[in-house]
């Protein structure tokens, strides 16, 4: 049996025509249903739906052996314990500095960022020899310069809709971000025949896609 962990939300909805395409099929909608785990039509791939930035950690404990998790997720959560065989190239959005106009002119003191992203903003900024302080916040990273929480925030933009609705600009993009299929390192190797095959299923489902 394989285990495939899956991320509730935009990633679930992007990655089930993928799994469907490669013949595995949940028997029960999972976006509709309150149960966290199921049965697919491939009778050896079972799935969880868990959140996003759960998958990392199911998948390297060995709770599944492999899963889907956007690049984001996967750059906060670090090391190198998983594999990460394939881009799927779905939910792409990308990283990016924003503020209001002249939000970065603070005169000698610390530029203030809210993220959820502490990982990456703290890599850019040091990259940049910029000293800068950091504030995590969970979601809605839009509001913190709105309510003088923050001078500029480090966050996800697809559209841009929700920087523009906020009265916000992006000014520098930072890293693009796409979901990525990660595998378990020992499933990896005391799964491999099966593990491979269903790598080489998805990698077909994904090329036939784009
Ligand atoms: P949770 O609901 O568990 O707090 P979340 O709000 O980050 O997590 P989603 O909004 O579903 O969950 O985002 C999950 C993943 O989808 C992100 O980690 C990212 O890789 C991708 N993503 C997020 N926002 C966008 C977007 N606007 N466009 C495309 N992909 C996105
Ligand atoms: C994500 C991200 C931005 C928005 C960007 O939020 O955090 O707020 O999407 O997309 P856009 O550029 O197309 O507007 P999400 O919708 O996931 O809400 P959440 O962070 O509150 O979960």
């Amino acid at each position: 049996m394989l285990s495939l962990a899956l991320s509730k939300g935009r990633i679930l909805d992007d990655t089930l025509p993928l799994l469907a395409a490669a013949g595995i099929e949940p028997v029960e909608d999972p976006r509709s249903s309150r149960k966290l785990m199921f049965d697919t039509t491939r009778g050896d791939v079972r799935l969880i739906v868990i959140r996003a930035a759960d998958v990392p950690t199911f998948v390297e404990h060995g709770a599944a052996d492999a899963g889907v998790a956007g690049k984001d997720v996967l750059v906060e959560h670090g090391g190198d314990a998983l594999y990460e065989p394939l881009d799927l190239g779905i939910a792409a959005c990308r990283l990016s500095l924003a503020g209001k106009p002249g939000c970065m002119n603070v005169g000698r003191r610390r530029l203030r960022v809210a993220t959820k992203y502490i990982e990456a903003t703290r890599r850019y900024f040091t990259d940049r020899g910029q000293q800068v302080e950091l504030i995590k916040l969970y979601g809605s990273m839009e509001l913190a310069p709105l309510v003088g929480l923050a001078d500029v925030i480090v966050d996800l933009v697809d559209t841009g809709n929700t920087l523009r609705a906020n009265g916000l600009e992006e000014l520098d993009h930072i890293a693009d971000v796409t979901s990525r299929l990660v595998v378990n390192k020992a499933s990896m190797k005391v799964k491999h025949a099966p593990l491979s095959a269903l790598i080489a299923d998805i990698e077909r489902s994904v090329n036939a896609d784009g």
